[in-house]
């Protein structure tokens, strides 16, 4: 049984899912609560290590199901070693990107089905869910003018981004799970904000 609790954090490029991973745990520590701030893809040595290769801009033939289930496995390994013993012991586990990156990246804008990316990444984390997503919603522009690297899922085309965006969009207005959309083109400390207070109406109390 686990006795913490998982936050996703979710939106395309730019959207400033880390610099709001860092602000809400400085947020939640100051409340008390153990909290642990991770990512995806990686998170634990060998995700890491899976990481690299996803990131290689020279890697330009992997096939999008190598991908799917590079990502996948990463999770898998992921989940497995760092999120669940975090749980298990009770902390707030903050995650910037998880499967709804999946679906939108691999299962939509791959185009390989939402379905069935949903289902490899169930499968590869034992049905592990986030107990709340945050979706930070910027236009593609926006979000492609903040971009900074250069790595192998950023430098794929301007549509390509455009399909991922929607994709989230269409995942926040169909989940059934408590999530909430944020519009992060807002100033960084109003949104910041509204995460914090959003957070603190849904987590347990410590
Ligand atoms: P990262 O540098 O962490 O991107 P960002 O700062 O935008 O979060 O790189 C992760 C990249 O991998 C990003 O382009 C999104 C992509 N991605 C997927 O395509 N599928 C996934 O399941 C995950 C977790 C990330």
């Amino acid at each position: 049984m686990s006795t913490g609790f998982f936050i996703a954090i979710e939106g395309g490029e730019g959207a400033g899912k880390s610099t709001h991973s860092k602000r809400l745990a400085a947020h939640l520590e100051s409340r008390g609560y153990e909290v642990l701030v991770t990512r995806e893809p990686g998170g634990t040595p060998t995700a890491e290590k899976i990481r690299g290769i996803l990131l290689d801009p020279e890697i330009t033939d992997l096939p999008d199901r190598a991908e799917a289930l590079l990502f996948a496995a990463s999770r898998a390994d992921h989940a497995a070693n760092k999120i669940r013993p975090a749980l298990a012991r009770g902390a707030v586990v903050i995650c910037d990107r998880y499967i709804d990156s999946s679906v939108a990246y691999q299962g939509a804008a791959r185009g390989l089905g939402v379905d069935y990316v949903r289902q490899l990444s169930e499968w590869a984390t034992e049905q592990l869910l986030p107990d709340f997503t945050i979706y930070l919603d910027v236009p593609t522009e926006t979000g492609g003018e903040r971009m900074e690297g250069t790595d192998r899922m950023e430098i794929q085309s301007r549509d390509f981004h455009g399909r991922v965006h929607q994709a989230f969009r269409d995942i926040a207005a169909a989940s059934q799970r408590p999530h909430v959309v944020i519009d992060a083109t807002a100033p960084k400390e109003d949104v910041a904000a509204l995460v914090a207070t959003t957070i603190d109406a849904v987590i347990p109390p410590r």
